[in-house]
């Protein structure tokens, strides 16, 4: 058996025949910027997300981007950021001009809570990212982001459909920012991202931000940029949507099986979590000593894995920053992520966990 960790080539028929459709209507339509699918998408993203605003734009990176700029955050300004995450979260701050500061994550990979020991008066904004679909305790976050005058802003690119006491990720922050890259739990197929407020003020912001600083064409207020999202993709994404909760019950059955399977073998530290609503079950990250040799063993049993990230972002030269950093570290060492997405089948997610338990023989 080949069990590859993503395979997006899998789609069932019946979802590709809508996608086809979709595709169809849109070339029918003739619009391919903005339009319909574009407000739907909105519509139904704030709605099932309960987020009075939903700004669409053209990927997660921007979204993080134009958060921070709708907030006026730029040159002299700090942001906390944690110092495991994918690149974005610390790159849309240095673009806006401000500095990324780095704080160690839990053993999760959750922006530490005593964060705060980092704020210093140039401190503007705190983004927790959501890592690996797993919500960070967004009530602390808020308590104390508030005691320092701190603007919140949720990398939740990973978490879409992830609630926290039936709020969504995302809705906490002064913005939430959503990345639908395809192998996201909502993926486009292409780049498309979004921003959520509830602030018409934040919200009228962006809109202008990601259309040249206009809200009514040829009446440009600030100097923005072509940020829009594409009919297109704004078009797939709704017919994503309309599966999104039955490919998320898929997720938690799969880990579910994982759990409940890999729970005997005491080398292995399990996702915490990953089963309850505040986890979206994007990622099924282990963490193991040996990560690179159960990495290898299982390449050659045809299982396909992957390391969400191999290098903490202090470590890297772009985004270098002196700190001990220990628990993001180990992540970076040791954690490995399974196969988990709905377009696997259950024998392939028994194939995968007797291949580690054959490991461990
Ligand atoms: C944590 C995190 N932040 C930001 C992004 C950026 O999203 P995008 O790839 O859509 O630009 C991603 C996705 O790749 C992500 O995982």
């Amino acid at each position: 058996m080949k069990v590859p960790f993503l395979d997006l080539k899998r789609w069932d028929e019946e979802l590709k025949d809508a996608l086809k459709t979709k595709f169809n209507l849109i070339l029918e339509n003739g619009v391919f910027s903005g339009g319909e699918e574009v407000k739907n998408l909105e519509a139904k993203v704030s709605t099932y997300l309960n987020s009075p605003f939903a700004v669409s734009c053209a990927n997660g990176t921007d979204a993080l981007e134009l958060a921070l700029r709708a907030l006026g955050i730029g040159p002299g300004d700090e942001v906390i950021v944690p110092a495991m995450t994918w690149v974005s979260t610390a790159e849309a701050v240095l673009i806006v001009g401000a500095v990324p500061v780095f704080w160690d994550t839990d053993e999760n990979g959750l922006l530490a809570s005593d964060w705060e020991c980092a704020v210093t008066p140039g401190t503007k904004a705190v983004i927790p990212v959501h890592l690996y679909g797993k919500m960070l305790g967004m009530d602390d976050m808020i308590a104390k982001a508030k005691a320092h005058k701190l603007y919140i802003i949720e990398d939740a690119a990973q978490s879409f459909g992830a609630f926290q006491n039936g709020k969504a990720a995302g809705t906490f922050g002064d913005v939430g920012c959503l990345s639908f890259y395809p192998t996201k739990n909502l993926g486009a197929l292409g780049e498309a991202g979004m921003c959520l407020t509830s602030s018409p003020r934040l919200a009228e912001r962006i809109k202008m931000l990601i259309n040249h600083g206009q809200l009514m064409r040829d009446e440009h207020q600030l100097i923005g940029r072509n940020s829009r999202i594409d009919t297109l993709q704004a078009g797939f994404l709704n017919v994503f949507l309309e599966r999104f909760e039955n490919h998320q019950m898929i997720r938690k059955k799969f880990a579910k099986y994982y759990l409940s399977n890999l729970s005997l073998i005491e080398q292995i530290q399990l996702p915490q979590g990953i089963l309850e609503p505040d986890h979206n079950s994007h990622l099924f990250v282990i963490q193991i000593d040996k990560r690179d040799e159960l990495k290898d063993f299982l390449f050659r049993q045809c299982v396909g894995t992957a390391i969400h990230y191999p290098s903490t972002l202090p470590d890297m030269s772009p985004y270098r920053e002196a700190g001990s950093f220990m628990k993001a570290r180990r992540l970076s060492k040791q954690g490995l992520s399974l196969p988990l997405n709905p377009w696997m089948n259950e024998s392939e997610i028994a194939y995968v966990i007797e291949a580690i338990q054959k490991f461990f023989l």
